[in-house]
């Protein structure tokens, strides 16, 4: 009878008991893995209104700079998760993110990054990643711009290299050019839904694109405002000018609100794929709900950046806190060296 019972049980208990530890040691990774609030609470309690002060400073000198920091995290997220990747320069060993298509000639906000950094060392060294700083400013941006505020979860950690193809590959940040069914495949690849997508595009409330972006839909557009296209050609002719800028939200440029959702519902959006959110049943409703319901729209989007801050984050031991945003630990590392042994040499 025992020996009956032990080889019935005894497996199954061990099987059992094995499944649990599994079991833990997954929540642990998945808790390790996690962002959260807090995260700064103790180890740099001022991190969070070194950041905003720095944001609100810069976007008092220029309204845009809120569009740019927003559209920075967008873009590090993008590529390879929520990792400063974008930030880093050029090395030896990797080209950066920053000459990739979608960054050239267009990413900003980068100079406003080292400042923010700065000081931010200057009060913990050492402790807050330049991943986290970028999900902190765009959140900041949006709420000095009139937009909603959400909670920005903390605790990404620094990439140790970039990625110059991936951030070229339009399957991670989407042309304006791409279809609607292209740009919904991109962002679901991120996790993000259709709804995600449809209110993280109502960030193109603020900021300004080139003509380069947009030269195409006021020559060659049908579903365009005409009038609205004509006033448009005077700064973007059909060849050259292609850094001439326009805002993407003319009625309200620096102004974060459901104008461009409204823009839509007459055809005055600036980008194509922009203006192909009116195709679809789906993603027409959404824009027509929040051209009406300002309260619906800040909800989603705040719940949105959220999920776009989740992307692949670096936690634990993975990654790094990069001291200068630009560079990488061991590049500094390299860098000092040089400067020691040019001195001992001298
Ligand atoms: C379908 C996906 C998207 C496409 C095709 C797209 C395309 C563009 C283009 C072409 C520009 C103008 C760049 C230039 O001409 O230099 C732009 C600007 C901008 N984008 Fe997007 N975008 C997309 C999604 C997003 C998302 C998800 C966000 C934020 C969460 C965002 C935020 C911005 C902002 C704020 C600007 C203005 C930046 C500035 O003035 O410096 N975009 N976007
Ligand atoms: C508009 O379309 C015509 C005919 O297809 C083409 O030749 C021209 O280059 C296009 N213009 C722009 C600005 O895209
Ligand atoms: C285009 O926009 C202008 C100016 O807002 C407006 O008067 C006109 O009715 C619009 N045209 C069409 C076809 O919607
Ligand atoms: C927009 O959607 C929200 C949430 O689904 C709903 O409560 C609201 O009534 C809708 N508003 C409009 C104007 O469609």
């Amino acid at each position: 009878m025992a020996s009956y019972y032990s080889s019935l049980f005894t497996p199954n208990t061990a099987t059992t008991l094995g499944l649990w530890v599994f079991l833990l040691l997954i929540g642990i990774g998945m808790v390790s893995a996690q962002l959260s609030s807090n995260f700064y609470a103790t180890s740099c309690p001022n991190a969070l209104s070194t950041i905003r002060s720095a944001v609100n400073s810069a976007i008092s000198k220029e309204a845009r700079m809120g569009a740019s920091l927003l559209r920075l995290h967008f873009h590090d997220c993008f590529v390879n998760g929520c990792d400063a990747s974008v930030l880093l320069d050029d090395t030896p060993n990797f080209i950066g993110e920053k000459s990739a298509g979608p960054n050239i000639n267009s990413l900003r906000g980068l100079g406003v990054i080292d400042t923010i950094k700065s000081q931010v060392e200057s009060v913990c060294p050492g402790v807050v990643s330049c991943a986290d700083i970028l999900a902190v400013a765009a959140r900041d941006s949006v709420v000095a711009l009139g937009g909603p505020s959400w909670t920005v979860l903390l605790g990404r950690r620094d990439s140790t290299t970039a990625s110059f193809s991936a951030a070229d590959d339009g399957n991670n940040i989407p042309a304006p050019t791409m279809s609607l069914t292209g740009l919904v495949s991109a962002f679901s690849s991120k996790g993000l839904s259709v709804k995600d997508m449809v209110a993280l595009l109502g960030s193109h409330t603020i900021g300004q694109a080139r003509c380069t972006n947009f030269r195409t839909r006021i020559y060659n557009e049908t579903n365009i405002n005409s009038s609205f296209a004509k006033s448009l050609k005077a700064s973007c002719p059909s060849s050259g000018g292609d850094n001439n800028l326009a805002d993407l939200d003319p009625t309200s440029p620096t102004i974060f609100d459901t104008a461009f959702f409204k823009n839509l519902l007459q055809q005055k959006s600036l980008l194509d794929s922009d203006q192909q959110l009116m195709n679809a049943h789906s993603t027409y409703s959404l824009v027509n709900n929040y051209s009406s319901n300002r309260e619906t729209f800040f909800k989603d989007f705040g719940r949105a950046m959220i999920k776009m801050g989740n992307i692949s984050p670096l936690t634990g031991t993975s990654g790094e806190i990069r001291p200068n945003c630009r560079k990488t630990n061991q590049a500094r590392a390299r860098t000092q060296v040089f400067v020691i042994s040019c001195s001992l040499s001298e």
